[in-house]
């Protein structure tokens, strides 16, 4: 429920005395001053209605969020913050020459061997030049590797070593038969991510929203009204131009949303809630250094077919699906002829049929966003006999729920709450993840599986970490109520994004909290979609093709039915 809430009481509280004469008070930036007479006297000038606050454009780090403020320990705050760090330049870089090339950064494969047996490493090393062909001193660069075969429809995720020096290593593992190649891209240089980093941490409101006010008139007409609204975050979180605001402090998680205070309406009368404008806050130099033809560009290197031989060893037999497997897995898994084998614990792939079986008297919820949605979306193809019932509402915009009558599954999806980057839709259809999750009774037939990443890139991390503190609180209750409930989070997937706006980059840091976050938690279970989306040979897409999704169901289902 987010309950409205008139802003009456601002910052600075000018408390009235009897014989107080002159009472200057500073509000925000601006101060207004205010006279008043004698105690039963005259007023000589009424009080002023709090002026806005300027939008804060500061492109300083928000410092001022404690770990208190994003509901985790000291402890873990420092935990994450380590997990995070992303090494940068040592210096203030002024000129475009001094950022890394992708033209001039070049990959090798260490000791290249005639041939290789599978379930060998392969050893690649990734050096780093500026636009001056010099070596990168420094780390930070954002390389994205992997293995491929296009034939055999084949790839495997690597993972980048950052040496802090300008190099780089990869270890790839070898895992089908057949001939391999290595593909190595670079999708940020260093000093590209410092930009993405400055400017998530800043209050500079990338993101614009619309809040749409509507209430009756006089004569029954009805009246409407769209103002501006965005998320208030931190001690100088607010960003509000204009008649300042309107309010909406969800009980529960404590997000509080702001809208411009309407003319006509009060604030209890917003319907709906839409995406608005981007703002881009980039200076003519990160302009120049952050262009598309500098971001995701494919280095050259060792593109020499590399031979791989049956080994008899074999890859040895996976583990049932379970939960409680949280570690990060490099590799996760691989793709061979489209198929999605994972390392994690034997997936199967589900025929039509066997997946209405899987399901037979489970309710599955998906909560998030569009890429979860795609589940939904494939599920209703997948599922013999389901079927969408009409909620009255538009495809894109949920929520949905389709049904199997004969075995009695149901399957959910709704967006989750704002900052939501989404045309208008009424604000009463989204919903804090954590929120549902509260009311969600759970036990052997429920499914609970969620995303949540690409909206939140426009705000800062801290806030992301304070929405999946929540999302932690009301799994650990979830899993305390009824422990047999399975409970599946989705990783962000890659999208190839090339702007300030958004980014791998982002998703990869969001990834990373959101894993740390549930680390502890054993009735858990993280799907690691970016794998999945950063090795396909498809174009990397904010909504993964629906070859990518039908392996990301076919992993859902073992899950929940493993073998
Ligand atoms: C923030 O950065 C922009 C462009 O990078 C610059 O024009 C502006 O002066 C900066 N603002 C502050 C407060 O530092
Ligand atoms: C903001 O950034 C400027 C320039 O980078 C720096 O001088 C200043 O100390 C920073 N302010 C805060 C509050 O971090
Ligand atoms: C880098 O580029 C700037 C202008 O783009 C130029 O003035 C400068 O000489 C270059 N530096 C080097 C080391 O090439
Ligand atoms: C065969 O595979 C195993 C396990 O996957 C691996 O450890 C081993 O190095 C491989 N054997 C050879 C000779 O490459
Ligand atoms: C960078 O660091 C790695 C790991 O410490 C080291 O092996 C390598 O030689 C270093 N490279 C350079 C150019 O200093």
């Amino acid at each position: 429920m987010v309950v409205p809430s008139t802003k009456t009481s601002n910052p600075p509280v000018c408390r009235l005395r009897q014989y107080v004469l002159l009472l200057a008070c500073f509000l925000w930036t601006s101060s207004c001053l205010a006279l008043w007479g004698l105690s039963g006297g005259i007023q000589i000038r009424p009080f002023q209605p709090p002026r806005p606050k300027p939008v804060p454009r500061n492109n300083n780090s928000s410092s001022t969020i404690s770990a208190h403020d994003m509901g985790i320990s000291e402890e873990k705050w420092d935990r994450l913050q380590k997990a995070l760090y992303w090494p940068g330049p040592d210096q203030e870089i002024t000129q475009l020459n001094q950022s890394t090339s992708p033209v001039h950064s070049t990959f090798s494969i260490v000791g290249l061997k005639e041939s290789y047996k599978v379930g060998e490493h392969i050893s690649v090393t990734i050096t780093a030049r500026d636009h001056n062909k010099n070596l990168k001193r420094y780390g930070g660069d954002f390389f994205k590797a992997k293995l491929f075969n296009s034939e055999l429809k084949a790839s495997v995720y690597g993972e980048v070593l950052d040496h802090r020096n300008g190099t780089y290593s990869v270890a790839l593992l070898l895992p089908w038969e057949g001939q391999a190649q290595v593909y190595v891209r670079l999708e940020h240089s260093s000093e590209v991510v410092q930009i993405l980093k400055k400017y998530r941490e800043s209050s500079f409101p990338r993101s614009h929203y619309n809040g749409y006010f509507e209430g009756p008139g006089p004569d029954k007409t009805r009246i409407s009204e769209v103002v501006e609204c965005n998320l208030k975050w931190g001690a100088d979180g607010s960003w509000s131009k204009g008649d300042c605001c309107c309010e909406y402090k969800d009980i529960k998680t404590g997000t509080v949303w702001q809208c411009e205070r309407p003319k006509k309406l009060s604030c209890n009368k917003l319907v709906h809630h839409s995406s608005a404008g981007l703002e881009n806050p980039l200076n003519p130099f990160e302009m120049q250094i952050f262009t598309k033809t500098l971001t995701n560009v494919a280095i050259t290197g060792d593109t020499q077919i590399i031979n791989v031989l049956p080994n008899t060893t074999g890859i040895g037999t996976m583990e049932r699906c379970r939960s409680g497997m949280m570690t990060p897995v490099v590799p996760a898994g691989f793709y061979l002829k489209d198929v999605w084998k994972s390392f994690v614990c034997n997936t199967q792939q589900f025929s039509s049929a066997q997946s209405g079986n899987c399901l037979k008297n489970k309710i599955v919820y998906l909560m998030g966003d569009s890429t979860i949605r795609q589940w939904f979306e494939n599920l209703e193809i997948k599922v013999p006999d389901i079927k969408r019932m009409d909620l009255h509402t538009q495809h894109f915009l949920g929520p949905l729920m389709a049904v199997e009558l004969k075995n009695n599954i149901i399957v959910h999806w709704r967006a989750h709450s704002v900052p939501l980057r989404f045309p208008k839709v009424p604000i009463t259809d989204l919903h804090y993840i954590s929120n549902d999750i509260d009311e969600i009774t759970g036990g052997p037939h429920a499914v609970v599986a969620y995303t949540l990443f690409a909206h939140l890139d426009f705000h800062p991390l801290t806030f992301y970490v304070h929405e999946v503190a929540k999302i932690r609180q009301s799994v650990v209750a979830l899993l305390s109520r009824a422990p047999e409930t399975t409970v599946i989070i989705k990783s962000g997937n890659t999208a190839g994004i090339k702007d300030i706006f958004q980014s791998d980059w982002y998703a990869m840091q969001q990834n990373t909290v959101m894993q740390e976050m549930f680390q502890d938690i054993d009735g858990v279970i993280y799907f690691d979609v970016w794998q999945m989306t950063s090795c396909h040979y498809l174009l990397e897409d904010l909504h993964p093709g629906p070859v990518i999704i039908a392996n990301e169901v076919d992993m859902l289902l073992s899950y929940i039915c493993p073998a």
